[in-house]
C-alpha cells in the first residue's frame, strides 16, 4: 500500500507539469431539442428557427425560436396586459418578494446555469461560476430591495412606472446582463420584453423556468428570441415605453436614430476602448494581475476591457517582461474545465473581427507577442496577445476588438496619460495603477470614463452605478442611478 502511494504521488520530471484535465460535468444541464418563445406565461411556436451552437466545438444545441416583427407585438402585448392586469399597482413590497424568490431559485440551480452559460457562450466555467451567476443574484436581491423603497429613493417626487419595457441584450454576458436589465425594470413595476443576442439565447430560456419557480404571474417578463431583425422590431414597436440597448456602438446610434421623436424613453451601453495606466510607483506584479485581468477576462468580450496599457516609460520594460512571462501561464481552451483561464471566442463572426484587427496591428507596424499555446482544432479559438511599439493613430489603439488582444503604448507625465487616455470617442471605463492616493483622485477626476479603478480592475458591484460619456452611450446601471430609467416623474 505505501508503495502504491509513493507510485502515485510521485512527480514528473522537473519542468514536465502539467494539469490533468478537470472538467465540469454537463449532466446538470438538461436542454430540450428545441425552445419557442416564452409570451404571456407560455412557449409559443415561433414562425421561423435556427440552431445555436457551442462555439468550443461547434456542435448545435437546440433550435431556437426566430421571432418575427408578428411575434414581437405579440409578446408587447402580453406585456401590455400584464402591466395593466395588476403588476403596475402590485404594492412594492409585492414586488420584491418576486424578485427575492427570483434571485434565491438563481442562487439554488447556480451551476446548473453556469454549465450551460460555458456551453453556449464559450466563456471558462470559473468565470461563469464565480462572476456571471454571483453577480446576476446580487442584481436581483440588491434590486428586490428597491421595490419598496421607491419614494424614499426618490422624495417628493412621485416614482410611477414607465409601462412595457423593450429590453435588447448581447452575448458577452448574457445572464448577467439580462439581471442587469430586468431586475430593475420589475422592482420599479414595469413589465418586460427582453430579446438576447442570437448567439447566446439558451440561459435566457432556462431563465423561463426560474420565473415558472418563482410563480411571476404571466406576460410580467416575455423572452423572444432571434437576430437583430426582432431587436429591431422591439424598437419600432409603437407600445413600448422604453428601450434598454447594449451592444454595439453602431446599433446603437441606429437605435437612436429611429427613436427620436418618438417620445420613448432610452438608455445604450455601449463599446469602450479603455486606458489602463500604470504609473511608475505601483505594485508590479500586482498591476500585472489587473492588466492580465482587465484584458484576458471573458476572453476580452468586455466592453469596459482594459485594451489600452498605458505604461509610463520609467517601468516599460520591466512591465512588459512580466506580462509576457505570466502570458504563459494562461490556458486557454476547454470552457468547461475548471483550469481554463481563457475559453472560445464566442462566434465565428467575432472571430473573423479579431483576426481582421490583429492583421491591421501587424501591417500598421506594431511589434505581436503570442505565448505558445496549442488551440483545438474545433470551435473558435484566438490566442492572448500583446502589440507593443503602438502608435495612438493605429486602429488597434483606436477601435474596440473586443477580443483577447492588448494594446501597449507608453506615457512620461500624468498629464500625458490623461491626455492619451481620453484621445478615444468612448469613455466607459479607465484604471489608475499608483501608490499615491492623490494622483488616483486626480486622475480619476479627469479621465472622461463613467467607471475608474485603482489599483484593481473588472470589479462589478449591483450598489455602484454602470455606463459611459460620448460614445459608450448614456444612462447608467446599477445603483440607485440605475432605477431612474425605469421610472417616470411627471404629477
Ligand atoms: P450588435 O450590437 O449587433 O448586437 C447586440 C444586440 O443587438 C444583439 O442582441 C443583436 O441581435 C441586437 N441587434 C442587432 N442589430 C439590431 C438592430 N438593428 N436593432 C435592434 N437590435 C439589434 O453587436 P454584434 O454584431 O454582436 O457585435 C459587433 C461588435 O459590437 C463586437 O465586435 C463588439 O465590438 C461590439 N459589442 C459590444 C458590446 C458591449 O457590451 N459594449 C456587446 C456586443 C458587441
Ligand atoms: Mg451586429
Amino acid at each position: 500500500m505505501a508503495e502504491l502511494d509513493r507510485a502515485a504521488g510521485s512527480p514528473a520530471a522537473p519542468g514536465d507539469w502539467t494539469y490533468a484535465p478537470a472538467p465540469e460535468s454537463r449532466d446538470i444541464v438538461h436542454l430540450r431539442e428545441r425552445y419557442g418563445l416564452f409570451i404571456g406565461g407560455r412557449w409559443v411556436e415561433p414562425s421561423e428557427t435556427y440552431a445555436t451552437i457551442s462555439p468550443s466545438s461547434e456542435e448545435p444545441l437546440a433550435v431556437v425560436g426566430q421571432a418575427s416583427p408578428a411575434d414581437v407585438e405579440r409578446a408587447v402585448a402580453a406585456a401590455r396586459a400584464a402591466f395593466a392586469d395588476g403588476w403596475s399597482s402590485l404594492p412594492g413590497s409585492e414586488r420584491a418578494k418576486y424578485l427575492f424568490r427570483i434571485a434565491r431559485i438563481l442562487q439554488e440551480r447556480a451551476r446548473e446555469f453556469a454549465v450551460l452559460e460555458s456551453m453556449n457562450g464559450g466563456k471558462p466555467i470559473k468565470e461563469s461560476r464565480d462572476v456571471d451567476l454571483p453577480l446576476a443574484a446580487a442584481h436581483f436581491f440588491y434590486y428586490a430591495g428597491w421595490a419598496d423603497k421607491l419614494e424614499y429613493a426618490f422624495p417628493n417626487r412621485t416614482p410611477k412606472p414607465v409601462g412595457v419595457a423593450g429590453q435588447i441584450i448581447p452575448w458577452n454576458f448574457p445572464l448577467l446582463m439580462l439581471a442587469w436589465k430586468v431586475a430593475p425594470a420589475l422592482a420599479c413595476g414595469n413589465t418586460v420584453v427582453l430579446k438576447p443576442a442570437e448567439t447566446t439565447p439558451l440561459t435566457a430560456l432556462l431563465f423561463c423556468d426560474v420565473l415558472r419557480q418563482a410563480e411571476l404571474p404571466a406576460g410580467v417578463v416575455n423572452i423572444v428570441t432571434g437576430d437583430g431583425s426582432t431587436g429591431a422590431a422591439i424598437v419600432d414597436n409603437p407600445d413600448v415605453d422604453k428601450i434598454a440597448f447594449t451592444g454595439s456602438t453602431e446599433v446603437g446610434k441606429a437605435i437612436q436614430r429611429r427613436l427620436a421623436g418618438s417620445g420613448k424613453k432610452l438608455t445604450l451601453e455601449l463599446g469602450g476602448k479603455a486606458a489602463n495606466i500604470v504609473f511608475d510607483d505601483c505594485a508590479l506584479d500586482q498591476a500585472v494581475e489587473g492588466i492580465v485581468n482587465g484584458i484576458y477576462f471573458n476572453q476580452g468580450h468586455v466592453c469596459c476591457a482594459g485594451s489600452r496599457l498605458f505604461a509610463q516609460e520609467s517601468i516599460y520594460e520591466p512591465l512588459v517582461d512580466k506580462l509576457k512571462m505570466r502570458l504563459e501561464t494562461l490556458r486557454v481552451g476547454d470552457p468547461l474545465d475548471k483550469n481554463t483561464d481563457v475559453g472560445a471566442i464566442n462566434s465565428a463572426m467575432q472571430l473573423d473581427k479579431i483576426r481582421e484587427l490583429v492583421e491591421s496591428g501587424r501591417e500598421e507596424g506594431a511589434d505581436i507577442y503570442q505565448p505558445p499555446c496549442r488551440l483545438p482544432e474545433k470551435g473558435y479559438w484566438f490566442a492572448p496577445t500583446v502589440f507593443t511599439n503602438v502608435a495612438q493613430s493605429y486602429r488597434i489603439a483606436q477601435e474596440e476588438i473586443f477580443g483577447p488582444v492588448l494594446s501597449v503604448l507608453t506615457f512620461r507625465t500624468p498629464e500625458e496619460a490623461l491626455e492619451k487616455a481620453n484621445n478615444t470617442p468612448y469613455g466607459l471605463s479607465a484604471g489608475v495603477w499608483t501608490e499615491k492616493g492623490s494622483r488616483i483622485l486626480w486622475m480619476a477626476q479627469r479621465l472622461r470614463a463613467g467607471v475608474v479603478w485603482a489599483n484593481t480592475y473588472n470589479r462589478f458591484d449591483p450598489t455602484s452605478p454602470f455606463g459611459g460619456y460620448k460614445e459608450s452611450g448614456f444612462g447608467r446601471e446599477g445603483g440607485l442611478h440605475g432605477l431612474e430609467p425605469y421610472l417616470r416623474f411627471d404629477e
